[in-house]
């Protein structure tokens, strides 16, 4: 089997099994309606040269006159089609980035018709994969979409890096410059273009105002035209205070003439390099970020300011950021939310706004949590248009080295009824613009693509970069349906790989949300540092608002009007009166808007804190099964994408146990109240490190504590000298699993030996940071943790077990426990 490592994504036009040979098609030429090489309906027709040939083995001609032929396949805009004498009538209107697509099975003749240049490669891209899924089922239909901005944002620093990137450096940047080989930017586009997201914003939201200096703003001419030809045009994030820090102004005054006359001449030389901007987005005071309020300007003055600079230039538009609020807020405050911010910044600014301004909306209150209800701002704003903004870039839901497909969520968010003056008010139908008659309006997702060949840093991860482009398209497009496509394309058509990959995809997201954080509590991870490994404590206790006020009786935000922060009244009546009742609002909700005791009841009949040591124990369980899973699609697809996703599965899977007991020991601790089933604290398989025989180990108190079984670990005395730590084992003589729970964490790479009596039964090396893309930590924590399973080892009651660990630079070699499993135990 070929090598795949990723690059193609989706777009990898596998030649198809024989069985569909007699329904092959047979085409005479491609009629190309543009001789334009920098058209995308240019590459459109060569993209459907090299899909014919990759997926049919057919060498088709390509040629630029409509002949009228009955075997052709004719792709061009539609006033290229009508002028060149092509048949309109058949094809129903078409809206901006439409397409016409229309196969007659009999004669092998094929209309691909964009309404404009970028349809028409769309359309390409739909004939292609239908034909790589083996799919010629006759096809009309004419595709529109359902909102005009449907764009991705990269994180990406000038220096290369990426802001919650978690798949290398940028493709963009290096060493404060655009870089000098176009090829991934252009293979990105490639990308892009086949789920129809029109734009990208190629630099971070922190942005630099470096990005304007000359060599960076030629830099960025050649990225627009490396990804023109593929219908994807390019925007900026700017740094609010750069009249000041690289203009040499007094000031960054939105009001002030000499600021926006900088803003005017600066937007005009991005203009000469990039003729087609699509636009500029803004973070401004956010997380210490300067913006219109550091000059006791208004939201609006600071938007309108971009937006008159972008006007004489063309369509582009500003995409200013609703993620504005305080990171010091004092929690001692009942009344104090930040979950309350968006709305108190842009509510009575609504009307305000330039008509080229659009709000960029974070899905939920807080920041991309693995469960938050929508953001009410998106149902407060009517006369100023608003985009949805979502996070295919897993930073709270495991950084792809946890797989967690997010369409499921996604479409939960897009199917919710607002209920604006108690109309049906589907979010998706207010970010089409169609609910509020907004003329431009949409999507944009943080994405973070880096130079990985995976894209994103885990094959199974760019399901989601898919799913975001088809939803942005069509938010009723079904997960289900999405996941079988993807999994055809990406891995092949067999019914096990589509069968499979679905049934974990789809169980992903419950699964993390049940060993993460329940009941809308968040996602328990690290919010100072990481975002990566839990750490339950880290929310509350400080400025950053993302509390879930736990005490020793009772947790939640109470976020009634009645007696909590009142933002259950941002909401429109009939959702507000929902939330504001703890009777009807839904358990997966509960402790995001109300403060109640671990006791009390669930609509499900169990407690709270019950339902926490249960749903940690079913997610950690189940995240098991993945690897189970997967282990079927062996010799199915290329063992090289199957090891990669298998490694990542087996580490989700012991990283999964990690979050378990993080959690639960966490809250036990807090109230005290015990596991119903007597699980939490106790684990009947395990040997904790501190217990065993040691020699050049010394025991330690590991931070935080539910961070370690029973709160300790051993790590070595010295970085130079290994250390031993064995035990004589009491159990019966049998065959076991056995997993060593260790500390994998940056500044070195220790290395372990495992032995029963004297025979070696595994080794390995803490190196994790170069195998895995996520945040890692320097500590023994929540994020280190980390375990590695022998399986099928043949143990005598008895039998020595000795681990000797080599340490390496401040790695000392971590261990925290070894559990010798029974067929069938999960510990
Ligand atoms: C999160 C994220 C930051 C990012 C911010 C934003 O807080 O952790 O890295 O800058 O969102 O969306 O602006």
């Amino acid at each position: 089997m070929v090598i795949d490592n990723g690059l193609e994504g989706w777009l990898r036009y596998s030649a198809l099994p024989a069985v569909f040979s007699n329904t092959q098609r047979r085409y005479s030429s491609i009629i190309v309606l543009n001789k334009d090489e920098t058209s995308p309906v240019y590459t459109a027709g060569k993209e459907l040269q090299d899909g014919l040939k990759r997926i049919l083995g057919q060498h088709v001609d390509i040629d630029f006159v409509l002949t009228g032929s009955p075997t052709s396949i004719v792709v061009g805009t539609l006033g290229a089609f009508s002028s060149a004498g092509g048949d309109t009538q058949d094809i129903p209107a078409l809206k901006e980035d439409g397409f016409w697509l229309q196969t007659d099975a009999a004669n092998d003749c094929v209309h691909i018709i964009g309404q404009n240049e970028r349809g028409a490669i769309y359309g390409a891209f739909e004939y292609l994969m239908r034909l790589a899924q083996g799919n010629f089922t006759p096809v009309a239909s004419a595709n529109n979409p359902s909102a005009s901005i449907r764009w991705v944002n990269q994180w990406d620093n000038l220096d290369g890096s990426i802001e919650r990137g978690y798949a290398g450096p940028s493709i963009f940047f290096k060493d404060g410059e655009v870089v000098k080989d176009m090829t991934r930017i252009s293979q990105f586009a490639r990308l892009l273009s086949s789920i129809r997201i029109n734009a990208v914003v190629i630099n971070n939201v922190n942005a630099n105002p470096k990005l304007f200096s000359e060599t960076n703003l030629n830099g960025l001419r050649r990225i627009a035209d490396a990804m023109r030809p593929w219908g994807v045009r390019i925007g900026i994030s700017l740094y609010f205070d750069s009249p000041k820090e690289f203009g040499g102004l007094p000031t960054s005054d939105p009001l002030d003439p000499a600021v926006n006359d900088w803003w005017k001449k600066i937007t005009a030389k991005v203009y000469e390099n990039v003729h087609d901007l699509v636009g500029y987005t803004i973070k401004a005071n956010s997380e210490g970020q300067p913006g219109p309020l550091t000059y006791k300007r208004t939201l609006a003055d600071g938007a309108n300011m971009f937006a008159r600079a972008l006007k004489p230039h063309g369509d582009g538009v500003v995409m200013y950021r609703a993620f504005v609020y305080n990171h010091h807020l004092d929690e001692s405050v009942w009344k104090h939310d930040r979950a309350n911010a968006a709305v108190d910044f842009f509510k009575d600014l609504d009307g305000f706004f330039e008509d080229n301004v659009i709000v960029q909306i974070k899905w939920g209150p807080i920041d991309f949590q693995v469960r938050e209800p929508p953001s009410p701002l998106l149902a407060n704003l009517r006369k100023t248009k608003a985009a949805i903004e979502f996070q295919v870039a897993q930073e709270y839901l495991g950084q792809q080295s946890h797989f967690v497909y997010m369409a499921p969520l996604w479409r939960e968010i897009l199917d919710y009824d607002m209920r604006i003056d108690g109309k049906d008010s589907h979010i998706r139908d207010i970010v089409s613009g169609e609910r509020l008659g907004w003329s431009r309006s949409g999507y944009t997702a943080v994405l973070n693509i880096g130079s990985d060949t995976t894209w994103i840093g885990n094959h199974l991860s760019m399901s989601n970069m898919y799913a975001y482009g088809r939803i942005a398209w069509d938010p009723l497009s079904d997960p289900v349906s999405m996941i079988q496509d993807w999994a055809r394309l990406t891995f092949g058509l067999h019914k096990i790989i589509v069968d499979t990959i679905t049934k974990i995809s789809m169980e992903s997201w419950p699964t993390y949300e049940n060993y993460s954080g329940n009941l809308g509590i968040q996602t328990l991870c690290d919010i100072i540092y990481t975002h990566y490994g839990p750490s339950p404590g880290s929310q509350d206790g400080n400025g950053w608002g993302q509390w879930t006020r736990a005490n020793a009786h009772s947790i939640g935000m109470d976020r009634t009007v009645a007696t909590g922060s009142g933002n259950s009244g941002q909401y429109p009546p009939e959702i507000a009166a929902m939330y504001e009742n703890i009777e009807t609002t839904p358990d997966n909700l509960l402790l995001w808007f109300h403060h109640v005791p671990y006791t009390h009841r669930l609509k499900s009949g169990k407690t709270v804190i019950q339902h926490f040591y249960d749903a940690h124990y079913e997610g950690a369980t189940n995240a098991q099964s993945f690897l189970v899973e997967w282990a079927k699609l062996k010799g199915l697809i290329d063992d090289h994408r199957f090891d990669h996703v298998a490694f990542k599965l087996e580490y989700q899977a012991g990283h999964a146990l990690v979050w378990r007991d993080s959690v639960n020991y966490f809250y036990f601790a807090k109230c005290g109240i015990p596991d119903e089933k007597n699980r939490v604290g106790n684990h009947q398989w395990r040997i904790q490190a501190q217990d065993m025989q040691l020699s050049g180990y010394k025991v330690v108190s590991v931070t935080p504590v539910e961070a370690a079984s029973q709160g300790k670990a051993i790590i070595t005395k010295t970085n130079d000298a290994p250390g031993i730590a064995q035990k004589e084992l009491s159990c019966l003589s049998g065959t076991y699993d056995i997993a060593v729970n260790y500390y994998d964490h940056l500044g070195g790479r220790s290395k372990y030996e495992i032995f029963l009596g004297e025979k070696l039964i595994g080794a390995w090396t803490g190196d994790l940071e170069d195998k895995l893309g996520h945040d890692f930590s320097e500590f023994l924590d929540g994020h280190s943790a980390t375990r590695i399973t022998f399986r099928g080892i043949k143990v005598e009651n008895g039998d020595l077990l000795k681990i000797i660990g080599q340490p390496d630079g401040s790695e000392l070699a971590p261990l925290d426990y070894v559990s010798v499993l029974p067929k069938g135990a999960i510990d």
